[in-house]
């Protein structure tokens, strides 16, 4: 039984959860899914967020059925298209861009001394943490492009434990997405899902929204 006592670090993802950039993503692979004449539904909405950028062009062009009509080059090109108009859009980012509730449980976080790392599938992560000027509370960013399976595999999580220099169970791991929350809970560490309660219904502990996460209630739920 988890008890918050045992609790030394927290390893967090990032598009949103410390960052609104979920939108972003969002908005750059919906261009690109209306240029294939491909409808957006809410489970591409949802079901893109914690995947890669390959997987996620696969999840989009499986949603119609097409992705055999695409060479492995015309994929390539599709996905890095995505990524130059999402670079374009992070290129805006400010420190008014952490979402609500981050900035002071980081400070939290800091000030009872619990070491924290970043666990994004993002290649992008550290620019943002730069653009938001959070890069300082971090003991490291898990390079997502050297281990071996992105979420929902365990393996961006425990490698984010790894950082911390902790075993997985001293580790809370905090997601919106159901593919990060199974990446968390395979890994070993405590899970909070942020967002839909019911969508992330496998998290150990679930907040309604960035503004609802206080180190206080963490507590108060371990402890229970
Ligand atoms: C995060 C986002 C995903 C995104 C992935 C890869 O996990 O939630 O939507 O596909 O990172 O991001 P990248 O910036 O490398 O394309
Ligand atoms: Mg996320």
């Amino acid at each position: 039984m988890a008890n918050f006592d045992t609790i030394k670090g927290f390893a967090f993802d990032l598009d949103g959860v410390l960052a609104d950039t979920a939108r972003f993503h969002s908005q750059a692979w919906r261009q690109i899914a209306d240029e294939l004449d491909i409808p957006w539904t809410e489970a591409l909405e949802s079901g893109i967020k914690g995947i890669d950028r390959m997987s996620s062009l696969m999840l989009i062009l499986n949603s119609k059925g097409v992705a055999d009509n695409y060479s492995d080059e015309e994929k390539e090109a599709l996905a890095k298209r995505k990524n130059d108009h999402y670079k374009e859009l992070i290129s805006t980012l400010t420190p008014d861009d952490v979402l609500p509730g981050m900035h002071e449980f980081l400070a939290d976080l800091k000030a009872n001394d619990l070491k924290m790392s970043i666990a994004s599938a993002s290649k992008n992560a550290p620019f943002i943490l730069d653009k938001l000027q959070i890069s300082d509370y971090f003991v490291g960013v898990v390079d997502p492009s050297k281990v071996k399976q992105g979420k929902p595999a365990p393996d961006i999580f425990a490698e984010a434990a790894k950082i911390l220099n902790l075993p997985p169970e001293q580790v809370v791991g905090l997601e919106d997405s159901e593919a990060g929350i199974t990446s968390i809970n395979d890994a070993g560490e405590i899970s909070v899902g942020i967002g839909d309660a019911l969508q992330l219904h496998a998290a150990k502990i679930n907040f309604p929204s960035t503004k609802d996460v206080t180190l206080a209630q963490i507590k108060a739920h371990l402890n229970w």
